[in-house]
């Protein structure tokens, strides 16, 4: 399990560096993000938010059985190098993250969208997504570039939700302390 960086985390900020070759390292990196991932019942995870400065995102929006719409499975996916081609249209959807706790932002985003990336054995692919997947890679790429959920509240917010981070970081260091 890997240690999910938080909010205000200066290394949230830094931009990610392209991977230049899809090998074991970015494979184990993806396969930890994985269950990082799962294990925070996210539906998405980018690299940096492990701090590892490399253009790499996981995600899993659960397929629905369409016999049974209470049944879901699995579907993950790892994109390497992810690069929105092309989009249209605007979703608004209330996004949270696994780096920002106890935030819940409703943000306009593209509807459809189409991304280059490269899969975990360095191919070249393309792939289509709309709604709640096209947004969770909207989500995700931002962190590659340092951008966050706090971004996208006002000033005035964001250091209220700010200053409320730092007092729990803060509580959690004494903790460890004592402990
Ligand atoms: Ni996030």
């Amino acid at each position: 399990m890997l240690n999910i960086l938080k909010f205000p985390d200066p290394r949230l900020r830094d931009k990610s560096r392209k991977v230049e070759k899809v090998g074991r390292v970015i494979q184990d990196l993806a396969k930890n993000m994985f269950e990082t991932m799962y294990d925070g019942n996210g539906i998405g995870l980018a690299a940096p938010q492990v701090g590892e400065l490399v253009r790499l995102i996981v995600l899993d929006i659960p397929l629905i059985d369409p016999v049974d719409p209470q049944k879901t499975k699995r579907d993950p996916l790892a994109l390497v190098n992810p690069q929105i081609v092309w989009g249209e249209g605007n979703i608004q959807y209330e996004e949270g993250c696994l780096s920002c706790p106890e935030l819940v932002v409703l943000v306009d985003r593209m509807k459809a969208i189409r991304v280059s990336y490269l899969d975990l054995n360095g191919k070249p692919l393309e792939l289509a997504a709309t709604g709640l997947k096209a947004v969770c890679i909207q989500h995700e790429i931002d962190h590659l570039n340092g951008i966050l959920l706090v971004d996208k509240i006002s000033r005035l917010k964001r250091d209220l939700y700010k200053q409320k981070r730092l007092k729990i970081a803060k509580e959690e260091k004494d903790m460890a302390t004592v402990l």
